[in-house]
């Protein structure tokens, strides 16, 4: 079960309220949005959007017996296409968006599809099979030593991505590299038997992830189109859990604010307490950031 991140600040500065429209970006397990429903009900219109829709089906189904009065609309989708998913409900523009970014504890316990280096399994790590022929399997097996290295230093920020990339050409020389554990085991390879603060492997499988979803390029996307989906006064809420993704909000935050589109809501980035992180570890590098649309 995923266990919602920063959830009270996270619905203490979006601030729901009784009939608002609110839209949940990356609905996921539904932690968030079920709170931002009860806080809109009755009376109000939840949005919840995913990219996966085996993570989709399983939260709509869970939602089916909260009735609040509200009116409740679940998408396959991606929220860098926001804009169209409004049209086509034909939906006003809404009052709060929240995005609570990357994967979810499902994808990397249950999914099967090779997105943790602790687990055994088929190298894939698409949030949605139906999006583009690219996974993991074949990054991994396909991309040449220079653009490999490339995408693990500029995705998992990993000093050590020339030798990481490195052992993996070699590697996939005899023998095609499957799953997640070969994986694992070349990567740490290339670390000669060092073992580091965090597992070796992290910052390269969260490189890999990030490039095969292109999360980056849908994060900047879904912030040029704010002033198409938050009315003015909506609030926009994005919690990120890497700095890669946490600069570009940060950045477009600040810029909207300068231009006198928004107000930053909170002037210092949040973070969980210390009692969150001992009671789900998995929240301790998140990050949240919020604006005002004005
Ligand atoms: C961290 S989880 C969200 C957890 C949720 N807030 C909760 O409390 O259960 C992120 C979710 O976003 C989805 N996702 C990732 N990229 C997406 C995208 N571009 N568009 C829509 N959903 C996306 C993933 O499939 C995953 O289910």
């Amino acid at each position: 079960m995923h266990v919602p991140v920063l959830l009270k600040e996270t619905v203490g500065i979006l601030d729901p309220k009784k009939g608002e429209f609110f839209i949940d970006g990356t609905l996921g397990a539904g932690g968030h949005s079920e709170e931002i429903l009860k806080r809109i009900s009755p009376g109000g219109t939840l949005l919840g959007i995913d990219l996966d829709p085996e993570m989709l089906e399983k939260t709509k189904r869970r939602f089916e017996g909260l009735d609040l009065g509200s009116m409740k609309i679940f998408t396959e989708g991606n929220y860098a296409d926001i804009p169209k998913v409004i049209q086509r409900h034909r939906l006003p523009k809404a009052d709060g968006l929240i995005l609570d970014l990357g994967f979810s504890s499902w994808h990397i316990e249950s999914s099967g599809r090779g997105f943790s280096f602790a687990l055994d399994e088929p190298l894939d790590m698409r949030y949605s099979p139906k999006i583009n022929d690219l996974n993991a399997y074949s990054v991994v097996n396909g991309e040449n030593e220079y653009e490999l290295a490339k995408i693990i230093y500029e995705y998992g920020e990993e000093r050590n991505s020339r030798r990481i990339s490195k052992a993996i050409v070699t590697a996939r020389r005899n023998k095609k590299i499957r799953t997640s554990r070969e994986l694992s085991e070349i990567i740490n390879s290339a670390f000669g038997g060092r073992q580091g603060k965090i597992n070796n492997a992290t910052k390269t499988f969260q490189a890999i992830r990030i490039y095969v979803n292109g999360e980056l390029e849908n994060l900047k996307t879904v912030l040029e189109e704010t002033p198409e989906i938050l009315k003015k006064g909506g609030r926009l809420g994005i919690i990120t859990f890497h700095s890669l993704e946490d600069k570009i909000v940060k950045e477009k935050f600040k810029s909207l604010e300068k231009k006198g589109q928004a107000e930053i809501l909170n002037k210092k980035v949040i973070k969980p307490e210390r009692e969150e992180i001992i009671r789900n570890p998995k929240s301790r590098s998140a990050k949240l950031r919020a604006i005002k649309i004005i």
